[in-house]
């Protein structure tokens, strides 16, 4: 016991160490080194927990991102807030499994308070219910589950009993820039290409709803609609006033996917992106993104709760139900035994405070615009999207025979190569473009003000010698 006592010790110390100090943003060893860390083959005998801890640091950290740095910019992804992983060791510490409110009380009533708070915050019809996934992926997962159910029932398809067999073709209409993770949740839920009808996009990312209303009409079966609020590259919104009329009109079910751009509906000065997105029926979005929660965690947020449970149903003889005044998180969960991870959101919520939430967002919001702004003053580079959320999207313009993708991963190449950012390529209606997402909760106007120093020389200077090169 005393050993494991000292593990834990050990960890809380480098723990809060490693966050003061900061460490390299960048991995600093590949796959063959690391395995020659971890790969190493298991003893017949056990081993002193304080000395494992010790090991797996060393063996970790080569190989750590730095995502929880204010310089880190490469992916939508939070910075995993401190107040958060206190909670979360404790949710490991008291061992509590979430399955049932008989497994554990506190963690079921947590997830409660957290359900509330949510909706709340995000003003969403406060008689939805809350399942507490891993991410947005399940979340979507959940939230097309219970459409699908829903949307099948109504056209007098008894799915309960038949499954998919001999169902009326349910069609999808979602993007063509829609988020991968949907498409993963929609085969999982045994639906392919037949189903799916992608809508065009403009360059926002955004459905072009004539396109949507007339693909509609073309097909008089059950319907689910996926809008974005917060397209992964651009941060661009759907146009949900009309979505929901469509889905309205058509009886169709109508998810968002928020992984991220759901939590702009704090801020009353984005409403003209966010409002009519609570007629929605159901809505993904994640708390290790803009929210700061450890990984892992996601909200799958359902107005019909009862479509909710009848997706996630699962029963059995020896898992007692809640009594009447309490909460089975399994009826909103796929899985049973999992983590307590309402405790963490919980915390961070506390932490945060309503006003911490808005202003986290509101600055992120904030500091992507002035970056934006920066970049379309410097000559050769092209801000692409419309910054409303807190993605930037741009790349390098061409000229004097340059190739304007090779000069924007060349250039990407080069900000890495000084360690002092994180940032990523990806390819955005047909041209290779840096993608900055500003959200990790340490980023602040000195990150972006460095990023913006550091973006204008190393691209005056790549830029020098690509002209040079094509003289
Ligand atoms: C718009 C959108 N949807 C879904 C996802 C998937 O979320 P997760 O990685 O939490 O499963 C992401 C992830 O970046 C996203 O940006």
């Amino acid at each position: 016991m005393a050993a494991e006592v000292s593990a834990l010790r050990r960890a809380a110390d480098y723990g809060a160490a490693f966050r003061h100090k900061g460490h390299p943003l960048h991995p600093v060893e590949g796959a063959p080194a690391l395995r020659r860390r971890f790969c190493r083959p298991l003893d017949e005998a056990g081993r002193d927990g304080a000395a494992v801890i010790e090991d797996l640091i060393a063996a970790a950290e080569p190989g750590l991102v730095g995502n929880t740095d204010g310089a880190f910019f490469a992916w939508v992804m939070g910075g995993s807030n401190l107040t958060g992983v206190a909670a979360d060791w404790l949710a490991s510490v008291w061992g509590q499994n979430a399955a049932t409110y008989q497994c554990s009380p506190a963690a079921a009533i947590a997830e409660e308070a957290v359900e509330g708070w949510i909706l709340d915050l995000l003003d969403l019809p406060r008689e939805s219910s809350v399942g507490f996934v891993t991410g947005a992926t399940m979340a979507g997962f959940v939230g097309l589950a219970a459409a699908r159910g829903a949307v099948l029932r109504r056209a007098g398809h008894d799915i309960d009993r038949l499954g998919l067999q001999g169902a009326p073709l349910v069609k999808i209409y979602l993007s063509d820039e829609a988020h991968v993770s949907n498409h993963t949740a929609l085969r999982f839920l045994g639906f392919g290409e037949a189903n799916l009808v992608r809508i065009g996009s403009d360059g926002q990312g955004v459905m072009r709803v004539p396109e949507l209303a007339e693909a509609m009409a073309r097909h008089e079966g059950p319907k689910i609609v996926i809008g974005q609020a917060g397209q992964i590259n651009t941060g661009g919104f759907d146009d949900f006033a009309a979505l929901a009329d469509l889905a309205q009109a058509h009886g169709a079910w109508l998810h968002v996917d928020g992984a991220f751009g759901l939590w702009l509906r704090v801020l009353p000065e984005k409403a003209a992106l966010t409002s009519a997105i609570e007629r929605a029926d159901s809505w993904s979005v994640d708390g290790h993104k803009w929210l700061q929660v450890p990984y892992d965690s996601g909200f799958a947020i359902i107005r019909d709760r009862e479509a909710h449970r009848r997706a996630m149903d699962m029963t059995a003889a020896y898992i007692a139900p809640a009594p009447d005044d309490g909460r089975d998180p399994k009826d909103y969960n796929p899985e049973l035994s999992r983590r307590a991870r309402g405790f963490a959101a919980w915390a961070v919520l506390q932490g945060l405070g309503r006003s911490g939430v808005r202003d986290l967002v509101r600055r992120h919001c904030a500091l992507a615009a002035a970056l934006a702004e920066r970049l379309s003053g410097v000559a050769g580079l092209g801000v692409l999207n419309q910054v409303d959320c807190n993605q930037v999207v741009f790349a390098c313009e061409g000229g004097e025979g340059t190739d304007p993708d090779a000069a924007t991963r060349h250039l990407v190449e080069r900000l890495n190569a000084t360690g002092t950012v994180f940032l990523r390529t990806t390819d955005w209606k047909g041209r290779a473009v840096i993608r900055v997402s500003v959200i990790a909760e340490p980023t602040g106007r000195d990150e972006i003000d460095r990023l913006g120093d550091l973006i204008e020389d190393e691209w005056a200077r790549l830029r020098r010698e690509l002209a040079e090169v094509a003289r």
